[in-house]
Formats: C-alpha cells, sequence, structure tokens
C-alpha cells in the first residue's frame, strides 16, 4: 500500500518507520497519489487537506486532534472522501476506554467521576482529545489536564466514593502504539466509502466481526 503522510513530526516519524517494517511504501506530503493518506499535523490544518482532498478522494486517516469536526466531516461527506478519525489511535485505549465506560455506567451517582489527562508540554489542545471523547461517554465525569516535559500521554479516571476509590489508568510508554492503529485502520479504510470512527473500526474489525482479541499487528 502507498502511504501518504500529511506531518512529519513525532507521529509522523513513527508512522514512516512501522509503515516501512511492514513493507508499504511510505512518500511525505500529498503531493504524489496514494492509496491512502495518514494525518498528523495540527487543528489549523486539517480543513485545508480536506478541501485539497476533494479534488483526488484519496482515503485519509485523521489522528491530529482538536480540529473543528462539523466542518471538515461536512467537507468530506461532500467531496466523497473516505474518513477514518479518532482522537487515539491505541488499541490499549480502545480497551480502556470501554473498561471506564462500563465501570461509569456501573457506578452511577454513588461515585464521583474524575480524570487526568498528562500530556508533554507542547501539545496544542487541552484537555485532550480523548478526555474530551470519555467525558462525551461517561456522563458526570470531568476532566484535569497536566501539561509537563515530554510525556507521551497517560489518561486516568478515578471513581471515588465514601468507602473505597477505583482507579484505571492508560500509560502510552511510546508512540508506537498509536502509529500501529493508524497503519492498521488506513488499511481498512481503503476500499470503503463513508466516515468512521476509530471506534467504528474497532467494532468491526476486531469486537462485532471476528470476535478476536485486540491484539495489534
Ligand atoms: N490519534 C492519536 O492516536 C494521536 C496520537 C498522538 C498524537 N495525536 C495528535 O496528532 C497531532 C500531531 O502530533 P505530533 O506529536 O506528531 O506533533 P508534532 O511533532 O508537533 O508534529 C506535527 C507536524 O505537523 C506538521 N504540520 C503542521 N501543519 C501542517 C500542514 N498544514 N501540512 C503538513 N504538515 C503540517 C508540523 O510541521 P512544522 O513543524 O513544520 O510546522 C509537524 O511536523 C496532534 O494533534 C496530536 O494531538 C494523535
Amino acid at each position: 500500500m502507498k502511504i501518504g503522510l500529511i506531518g512529519y513530526g513525532k507521529m509522523g516519524k513513527a508512522v514512516e518507520r512501522l509503515s516501512l517494517q511492514l513493507g508499504h511504501e511510505v512518500l511525505i506530503g500529498l503531493d504524489s497519489i496514494v492509496d491512502v493518506a495518514i494525518d498528523f499535523t495540527e487543528p489549523e490544518a486539517v480543513k485545508k487537506t480536506a478541501l485539497a482532498l476533494r479534488l483526488t478522494k484519496t482515503p485519509w486517516v485523521i489522528g491530529t486532534t482538536g480540529w473543528k469536526k462539523e466542518e471538515v466531516l461536512t467537507i468530506a461527506r461532500e467531496g466523497e472522501i473516505p474518513l477514518l478519525y479518532g482522537p487515539n489511535f491505541s488499541m490499549g485505549m480502545a480497551i480502556f476506554s470501554r473498561l471506564a465506560k462500563i465501570g461509569g455506567a456501573l457506578m452511577g451517582d454513588s461515585y464521583t467521576k474524575k480524570g487526568i489527562d498528562i500530556h508533554h508540554a507542547e501539545k496544542k489542545d487541552t484537555p485532550s482529545g480523548t478526555a474530551l471523547k470519555l467525558m462525551e461517554d461517561i456522563p458526570g465525569l470531568s476532566f484535569e489536564s497536566i501539561r509537563k516535559g515530554d510525556h507521551i500521554g497517560t489518561h486516568q479516571v478515578i471513581f471515588d466514593s465514601f468507602e473505597d476509590s477505583i482507579e484505571i489508568t492508560h500509560r502510552a510508554k511510546d508512540r508506537d502504539g498509536f502509529a500501529k492503529g493508524a497503519i492498521l485502520a488506513a488499511e481498512w479504510l481503503v476500499g470503503k466509502e463513508g466516515i468512521y470512527t476509530f471506534d467504528d473500526f474497532i467494532e468491526k474489525r476486531f469486537i462485532c466481526h471476528f470476535q478476536e482479541p485486540l491484539q495489534p499487528l
């Protein structure tokens, strides 16, 4: 598969290394014809890319967080750009968010629900896209964001009552987990039409269809 990288920063470089290991061809930028584009840039860049991809209808995997969803999804829908997006492409996070969601539903109002997201100091969006999604999925959950050093990404959800406390933590050890998820999602998106979230991909590829455990690559 020919993968076009949009954004050649920390994530772009990790996607390049793993894609080459998996036998894919990698081209940087949008100048060449590719089978799929993987986007790890910054929020302001995403709309411009959407407008450019209307011409080629290249399948587009957006890992970038913090962009204006309605605006970009409308361009993609009207421009018939196959699209998959998500704030966190790690398989471990897919498991973590499901555990947190089940916890939230089980505990109802008997526990307070608090989250913490810790990321590197350069991160542009606060709270993280993952934290926003968790707050959308778990009623009553609020998040505190900490930005420091070169921290790759930790999300913690704490359920607290007078009697006890339950804490669930996902800690990314490096960027490869996100990069692997982006490549798997890109492989899956090629040949499809429409707009998908990373969660749609996880449900269709791993959970509902094959009933496989979430073992990446
Ligand atoms: N979904 C996930 O699993 C996941 C995981 C990790 C990170 N992220 C998100 O991915 C994004 C990138 O993260 P990162 O750590 O790779 O950031 P980064 O190291 O700052 O890299 C961003 C890159 O995008 C480039 N860029 C900016 N605007 C561009 C444009 N219009 N066209 C092409 N390239 C452009 C930047 O180039 P210049 O330096 O030249 O400006 C830079 O190389 C962030 O939004 C982050 O939150 C998502």
